[in-house]
């Protein structure tokens, strides 16, 4: 059993002003919602080791459950390697930073990025709707398959295409995890995790500073979702 936790950046400066795309750092409240992140994830995460020790210990013959040893493998389940994936952009990076690099394995990846908004980088959609009107009415129209015009601008569908290998790492593995990533990145993730279709993806609601926990097991993926509230 493992925990699969994925949540978008803390908010970014870019955020406060309604820019897409870009690499902009943190805002202050973004930074805080990192530093919470980190202490909210490591309890979650001692929780779930106790939850697996006590299981373990309850295979035990009755009146054999000795404290030692149930000591010992709450230790080996809290041990347990855990992977933090991030994007390589920097709001994503630094909602990683207050994690300790001795208890976590850190790995950027490019991968993760957010959608390539072409000629939109930077823009907010109002920008878009005044300046290219007929780019923002195909968008509105088709979302999935609407491509932004310019060098590297991207689809959802191109999106979907780009995390193909993610998707196939993320089954493969057994650790737990956690995945900080992007508002279209994440809806991705989490429609394939939850089986949502690939036309609800890009009109589900993922807002900042939430986490959502899943739990993938024989019968389905369970699901929990925690707000981050200041
Ligand atoms: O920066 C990109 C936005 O987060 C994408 O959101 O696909 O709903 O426009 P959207």
């Amino acid at each position: 059993e493992r925990q699969i936790f994925v949540t978008r950046h803390g908010e970014s400066e870019d955020n406060i002003t309604g820019r897409i795309g870009g690499d902009a750092p943190l805002s202050d409240k973004g930074k805080k919602f990192a530093k919470a992140l980190a202490k909210f994830v490591q309890s979650q995460r001692i929780k779930f080791a106790c939850e697996l020790a006590s299981k373990e210990s309850e295979l035990e013959p009755e009146g054999q459950q000795d404290f030692a040893k149930a000591l010992q493998t709450t230790a080996k389940f809290c041990n347990s390697p855990f992977t933090i994936w991030t994007s390589m952009l920097q709001r994503s990076m630094q909602t990683a930073e207050y994690f300790d690099p001795d208890d976590y394995d850190i790995k950027h990846i490019r991968f993760l990025n957010e959608i390539n908004s072409g000629i939109c980088e930077g823009m907010t959609y109002q920008e878009i709707q005044q300046t290219h009107p007929s780019e923002y009415r195909s968008r509105q129209a088709n979302k999935l398959f609407y491509r932004y015009p310019g060098m590297g601008g991207e689809s959802y569908i191109d999106v979907i295409h780009r995390l193909q290998p993610m998707i196939v790492e993320l089954e493969r593995m057994t650790q737990s995890c956690l995945i900080i990533t992007h508002r279209v990145v994440m809806r991705i993730l989490l429609g394939y995790l939850l089986d949502w279709t690939r036309e609800e993806m890009p009109h589900m609601m993922v807002p900042i500073h939430t986490v959502y926990e899943l739990r993938p097991k024989p019968y389905g993926t369970e699901l929990k979702k925690w707000q981050y509230i200041e």
